[in-house]
């Protein structure tokens, strides 16, 4: 068979720059620059086409949880696609997705049993929306419809998925956007307001709290869901202070409102644990995924339902008028098991929780460097928040953190050789989601490069 002739580099450069539209990403800085041409990966580390290694310090984009260039799992999606490409979900199913249904409700807590494919995490938050009003349509409660979600937290970009997401940025070119979304205090304890700045338990218990008095603000009959990360990614990895889980929940039950635990980050071993709501014992009534159920060696995501949710949808000729082409393909679901195969045969759970502690004392050590802020976050998810002032906390004015993260940091920690994110859609915080499969070496070689770059960075402030 003839394989297609591959461009060569300049080409490649060429037509990436003419044909090519990156996703949230200023063109214009590529205008004099070479476009990152990433072209292989393998283990821990991904090569671009001049053969320069990285070390992937972000699982692509929190997604490649047992790392690159696993031939099995690959294998696994051809043989897959060779027996049966394609097929819809729409009445009907195949063995791959249901064997992997099966598989996911064995891991997920309590009676949550029943998958909804979907092909992202963005078709899933907005499916477990959608699932929830046409829920309440159905029990009597139509007018339930409205969404809580987190200060700068990020769930997504569709319409739907963007007016729960919590980042004004993004969100304002494309409004008016569905009415329902309700924002409510995340969880950084670093930036708590005074009255609890000292107490992480009490900090935790006014921010749960918070969403009790939204709810109430908001009139609990027109509430239908609260959606929140066991750890919120976008503002740099906010754990959640201790019992705060336990007094969402307790607020949901007393007002009839379904807790909704996006895991497309923190599911599938980030934080040492299938879904991360066990890490934190909590049980939702519906957890989304996606990213690192694939470990994206094809796209999927998905929610887990409880029974007692889907129960109206099973009663009468009920429907969930909602439906996906290619949600449950295949293929992704064979590369899923296969992608959980890796798990289990390796560990990798057992990994992150074994590492868990080294991970965090290895970043720890940047805490001699005076830009570093705050080191937090759990499992294999870490953030490290910037500073101008240690003492006070003064964070970088939107000039300081445009010059810093931009014009310095993002290319700096490129070209030293690790793929992070420099980030400043809330403070700036540097980023960090390594496969599970890292250990002691690629925890030494991420601050060793933080460590000369947040140096650098620190004499061009
Ligand atoms: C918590 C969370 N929810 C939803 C999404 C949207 O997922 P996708 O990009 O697959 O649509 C993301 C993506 O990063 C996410 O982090």
């Amino acid at each position: 068979m003839n394989a297609m002739p591959a461009l060569d580099p300049a080409a490649l450069q060429e037509a990436a720059k003419r044909n090519l539209w990156l996703h949230f990403t200023r063109h214009s800085s590529y205008a004099n620059a070479d476009i990152p041409m990433i072209v292989r990966g393998e283990g821990q580390y991904v090569y671009d086409q001049h053969g320069k290694r990285y070390l992937d310090g972000l699982a692509g984009l929190f997604v490649s949880q047992i790392g690159h260039g696993r031939t099995d799992v690959a294998e696994a999606g051809a043989r897959q696609a060779s027996e049966l490409a394609y097929f819809p979900l729409w009445s009907y199913a195949h063995p791959r997705t249901v064997e992997l249904a099966e598989r996911l409700a064995s891991y997920a807590p309590n009676d949550l049993n029943r998958v909804f494919f979907t092909t992202s995490g963005s078709e899933a938050v907005e499916s477990a929306w959608k699932l929830a009003k046409q829920y309440f349509r159905l029990t009597g409660q139509p007018s339930r419809y409205k969404v809580l979600s987190r200060y700068i937290a990020y769930h997504g970009t569709s319409h739907g998925a963007l007016a729960i997401t919590g980042l004004p940025d993004i969100k304002v070119p494309f409004e008016p956007l569905p009415p329902g979304g309700v924002r409510v205090p995340n969880t950084n304890f670093y930036r708590a307001p005074a009255f609890v700045a000292d107490d992480v338990t009490a900090f935790g218990v006014w921010a749960a709290d918070e969403i009790e008095r939204a709810i109430v603000r908001e009139g609990p009959d027109s509430v239908a869901a609260v959606y929140l990360e066991p750890v919120q990614n976008s503002g740099g990895c906010f754990p959640p202070p201790p019992g705060y889980f336990q007094r969402v929940r307790e607020i949901c039950d007393k007002y009839g409102v379904l807790m909704v635990s996006d895991e497309v980050i923190c599911g599938f071993g980030r934080l040492g644990h299938i879904f991360g709501c066990e890490r934190y014992g909590y049980t939702p009534d519906i957890i989304t995924f996606a990213k690192g159920v694939t470990s994206g060696y094809s796209p999927l995501g998905g929610m887990m339902v409880s029974d007692r949710l889907m129960e109206p949808y099973v009663r009468d000729e009920n429907t969930f008028l909602h439906g996906i082409t290619f949600a449950g393909h295949p293929v992704s679901c064979a590369v899923a098991l296969a992608n959980l195969d890796v798990f289990e045969m390796e560990d990798l759970l057992g990994n992150v929780r074994v590492f868990v502690v080294a991970f965090r004392a290895t970043l720890e050590k940047l805490y001699d460097l005076p830009i570093v802020g705050d080191v937090r976050g759990d499992g294999y998810f870490y953030g490290i928040e910037m500073v101008k002032d240690k003492s006070t906390r003064e964070t970088f004015n939107d000039d300081e953190s445009e010059r810093l993260l931009r014009g310095f940091m993002s290319h700096a920690l490129f070209d030293a050789g690790l793929i992070c994110r420099a980030d400043d859609r809330g403070d700036p915080v540097i980023q960090l989601s390594p496969p599970l499969t890292c250990t002691q070496e690629h925890f030494d070689e991420i601050e060793q490069i933080l460590r000369s770059v947040l140096t650098e960075a620190w004499t061009r402030i």
